[in-house]
């Protein structure tokens, strides 16, 4: 039997990708927000972030047209949550929350320490209808020191999941698999 709920639950369902520690730096200053719409578009190494002008971030990146995308594990989560509940124009997030920064090579936004992998993104389009930067994915870092490999997924209402089992039906769609993967 199924049951109509509210519409707003859609979202706790359809709420797609990881979530993330994006890093920007404005030519000042490090800074980094919290981001849980996040979802991969192609594969060439496009991905999408939402964001708005809300943000101090998003000016920055609209500025520089680059930044980290730092997938945090679930040992981080309570860190990755209060990060994204103020704003870089009040606090310097990296020393407020101990975070170290680690230089990246192809922007210079840096990496965040602890986080299971870090994509060094270029902005290359900004859709503003739906608030969708556009960016592309110049190099990935991965932390092989990071034991906690459970990436978060927020499911919109203030609860979140982090990845436990896997499963490998690579066989099933091996000539969907791209080159590499
Ligand atoms: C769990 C969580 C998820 C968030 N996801 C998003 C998001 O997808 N898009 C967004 O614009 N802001 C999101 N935020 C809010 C931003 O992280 C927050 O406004 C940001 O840290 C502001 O920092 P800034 O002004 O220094 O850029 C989220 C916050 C939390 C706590």
């Amino acid at each position: 039997m199924m049951k109509e709920v509210e519409i707003e639950k859609a979202l706790t369902y359809m709420e797609p990708g990881p979530l993330v520690l994006v890093t920007t730096f404005d030519g000042q200053r490090n800074n980094v927000m919290t981001i849980s719409w996040t979802m991969a578009i192609d594969f060439a190494q496009h991905i999408t972030l939402t964001t708005g002008p809300w943000n101090h971030s998003f000016s920055t990146l609209l500025a520089e047209r680059e930044c980290v995308v730092c997938i945090p594990p679930a040992a981080m989560l309570k860190t990755a949550v209060r990060i994204g509940m103020v704003s870089g124009t009040e606090v310097d997030k990296f020393s407020e929350f101990g975070l170290k920064a680690l230089p990246a090579r192809t922007v210079k936004a840096p990496l965040v320490d602890g986080c299971i992998a870090c994509l060094e993104c270029k902005v290359t389009d900004y859709i503003d209808r739906y608030g969708f930067i556009i960016l592309k994915v110049t190099r990935v870092v991965e932390n092989p020191g990071c034991t906690d490999r459970r990436i978060i997924h927020a499911k919109g209402d203030g609860t979140f999941t982090a990845d436990g089992e896997s499963f490998n039906c690579r066989e099933l769609m091996l000539e969907k698999l791209p080159p590499g993967l």
